[in-house]
């Protein structure tokens, strides 16, 4: 009842022009937070969970030779791709939206997407809208930066997600007093997880202006996954179905490796499709959840999702998605909690779905800047916004890079390498200190640098450094 008053209290100070929407947002909270309250206990029962059967998830290949139809145009210009745009890119060190980051020539995650997607409108001669989900966080800088893509063909939206009050972890009320987000306000809210994206569509009425204009399916997928090209072989299946029976939710996943046995993993659950993820697993069975063997594959996030599908449930209230509850620590040190969804968990209220097992290059994520490294370098060609490996890389892997703390913020990653090292015969770089690279420095095998404490190794210009372990102090 407490936390109702507050809210009220909240909503009162909102200025006319923002009344409604608060009001909505605020409503969601309440539900989910109310929600959160009477929940009791693990969102699953570990002993209900099963393998997925044999046809629900279909590899690739399968829905690809299968190829495509004359009238792909048609089928194409019945697509939406949505791409999730509320995060910042704070864990490289960047202030704001991380969509707006570097990544290959200077272009931007923004950049890339766009090239892909007018690529596609020119080459199919279709009208394949981008839509952006941004949050408060992202909105106005990604807008200021839209009006350069005026003269593309590509037509652009955005809408935003939801705005939730941050709660303090001890009280369980809202840290906010007032509706504002700035000065003392600013950590008090938070976008509650790509999860959101359903209601805010829906909310936002781009969901049935789109639906009006003939869309019947949204391509979903994280703005910094740069494999989340459109695919036609699954778009053609979704809207050609082999039974005649459409999909209302497809899941891209990939198999899993031992460095990704974190993800969300597709499990039959109670009869349907089910994602699990790794924090609704009791701690006995975790290790049985990370095996590779037992769930084969993890969720790359990349959707297909039919646009009439979420306007139905929606409007019957009935997407249900588990509650994350993410903690964090405000600079002033006040423990909150802010509670979030996650995208792919309504898998479970869609019927007929299914997972698709993808080729790993459709899950190219950028989280970090070894991961920058990779995609800058020679490893990979650009291609109107799409990368591919490298024809001269000898083998299908990445080499795995572990880049030190010195390197963490983009700039100070950029500020380290005069230009990025040859890296086709690379299988394995760790670095860790103040270390520099000069120009056309070429990488080959495994290779680690360490500058201890104090020290400083500048790799020299032109170096090659094949199978070699450096260290102590090399300075040029
Ligand atoms: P995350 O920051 O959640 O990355 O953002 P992650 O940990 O790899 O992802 P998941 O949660 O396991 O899939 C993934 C994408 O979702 C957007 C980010 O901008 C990014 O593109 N996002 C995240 C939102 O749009 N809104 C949010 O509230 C959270």
């Amino acid at each position: 009842l407490s936390v109702k008053k507050e809210l009220e209290k909240i909503l009162n100070t909102a200025p006319s022009h923002e009344l409604e929407h608060t009001k909505k947002d605020l409503d969601g909270f309440r539900k989910l937070f109310h929600r959160f309250l009477q929940e009791k206990g693990p969102s699953v029962d570990w002993g209900k969970i099963q393998r997925p059967p044999e046809d629900s998830i279909q590899p690739y290949e399968k829905i690809k030779a299968r190829g495509l139809p004359d009238n792909i145009s048609s089928v194409l210009n019945k697509l939406v791709v949505v791409k999730l745009n509320g995060g910042l890119g704070t864990s490289m060190g960047c202030k704001g939206p991380k969509s707006l980051i570097g990544v290959r020539n200077e272009n931007t995650f923004l950049d890339l997407t766009v090239q892909q997607i007018e690529h596609l409108n020119k080459t199919y001669n279709t009208d394949v809208p981008l839509v952006l989900m941004n949050s408060f966080n992202t909105d106005e800088d990604t807008k200021k930066i839209l009006q350069k893509y005026s003269h593309c063909r590509v037509k652009i939206y955005t809408f935003n997600q939801s705005r939730y009050p941050r709660i303090n972890k001890e009280s369980l009320l809202p840290v906010a007093k007032d509706v504002s987000y700035s000065g003392e306000n600013t950590e008090a809210w938070y976008p509650p997880g790509h999860g959101d994206i359903y209601a805010s569509f829906y909310n936002s009425g781009l969901l049935d202006t789109l639906i009006e204009e003939g869309k019947e399916y949204i391509f979903v997928s994280n703005i910094d996954n740069l494999g989340a090209t459109v695919d036609l072989y699954i778009l053609n299946h979704l809207m050609n179905p082999p039974n005649g029976k459409r999909c209302e939710f497809v899941m891209e996943v990939t198999n899993k490796t031992r460095a990704d046995v974190k993800g969300g993993t597709l499990t039959q659950y109670e009869g349907k499709l089910r994602l699990v993820e790794i924090a609704q697993v009791p701690k006995a069975h975790v290790d049985e959840f990370k095996s590779v063997s037992k769930f084969k594959i993890f969720n790359t996030n990349n959707l297909w999702i039919s646009l009439a599908a979420v306007k139905r449930l929606q409007e019957q209230n009935s997407i249900d998605m588990e509650i994350i509850v993410n903690p964090k620590t405000l600079d002033g040190g006040l423990n909150v909690i802010q509670l979030e969804t996650a995208v792919g968990a309504a898998i479970k209220s869609f019927e007929n779905s299914l997972g698709i097992n993808v080729p790993r290059s459709r899950f190219l994520p950028v989280k970090t800047t070894s991961d920058l490294l990779l995609v800058m370098s020679n490893l990979y060609s650009l291609n109107a916004g799409s990368l591919t490996m490298s024809e001269k890389r000898e083998f299908p892997t990445v080499p795995l890079v572990k880049l030190g703390s010195s390197f963490t913020k983009v700039q100070d990653y950029l500020r380290r390498f005069e230009s990025i090292p040859d890296m086709l015969e690379l299988d394995h770089l760790t670095v860790s200190g103040d270390v520099t690279f000069g120009k056309n420095v070429s990488l080959k095998g495994t290779v680690i640098i360490i500058a201890n404490h104090g020290d400083r190794i500048d790799i020299p210009p032109g170096a090659v450094l094949e199978n070699k372990i450096v260290s102590g102090n090399l300075r040029i």
